[in-house]
């Protein structure tokens, strides 16, 4: 089962930033996931919330901060002292400490609130820039940006997030539709439809997998990979011959 480090290894690292990575790659996991937004001058920035509040000194919506401003910030110091100094990387910067890697990088287009135009393109640009077209996988909630991901560079893999039953995905031609690589369902949603979905070929990877009663759940729906804070408890428990 892989193990992807969701937002980097967020449980012992700021979320989205280059510490939370480099722990990721010490962690000796698969894959890492990091969410991708636009700043006000168009820069691709590595940050989960649309607004500053939570993870920087920061306040403000992203798509209205110039990334210069963004730059000066503390996205570390929030989540422990001794992460003060660690700002919100560029999306640049996550390839050139990954492309030397085996790891494949999810990059989640986090436009499901606030619609960002070129958003696409633009991760697409860098991805090929880095040569990272093989391993990378582009996801979003949203269906029009995965259609738009297929559409400038199909060979690229998109995975769909979803939250909510897994019925209406059963029952349509979506995965065809997008070409999927790969659904990644909440894991509280969870249930034994995701056997008849992989039977159409797509993987399953579940988010957010923390406690020892899920990660059974994914075991015995035989997920293909979850996306975890905790990759080091995960492939511990992985190793062991638990339930
Ligand atoms: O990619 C899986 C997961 O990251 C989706 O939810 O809100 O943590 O980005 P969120
Ligand atoms: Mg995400």
């Amino acid at each position: 089962m892989i193990v992807i480090a969701h937002r980097g290894s967020s449980q012992l690292a700021p979320e989205n930033t280059l510490p939370a990575i480099k722990q990721a790659l010490h962690d000796g996991v698969d894959a890492i996931e990091i969410d991708v937004q636009l700043t006000q001058d168009n820069k691709v920035i590595v940050i989960h919330d649309e607004w500053l509040n939570r993870t920087t000194t920061g306040s403000g919506f992203v798509f209205l901060t110039p990334y210069a401003r963004i730059r000066r910030l503390d996205a570390g110091s929030w989540f422990h002292p001794r992460f003060k100094g660690t700002h919100v990387p560029l999306l640049e910067e996550v390839l050139e400490e990954v492309k030397h890697t085996k790891v494949t990088l999810h990059i989640e287009l986090k436009n499901n609130f606030i619609d960002y135009p070129g958003l696409e393109k633009q991760v697409i640009k860098l991805v090929k820039q880095y040569n990272m077209e093989e391993r990378v996988i582009l996801s979003s909630f949203r269906q029009d940006s995965l259609e738009t991901c297929l559409y400038l560079a199909p060979s690229i893999k998109r995975g769909l997030l979803w939250w909510g039953s897994l019925t209406p995905l059963i029952n349509n031609s979506l995965w065809q539709k997008l070409q999927l690589y790969s659904i990644h369902p909440s894991i509280l949603f969870l249930t034994s439809e995701v056997r008849t979905l992989r039977k159409k070929g797509v993987l399953i990877f579940p988010y957010v997998v923390e406690r020892k009663s899920q990660l059974m759940l994914c075991r015995r729906l035989k997920v293909d990979g979850v996306f975890t804070n905790s990759p080091r408890q995960i492939r511990k428990l992985l190793g062991q011959n638990f339930g």
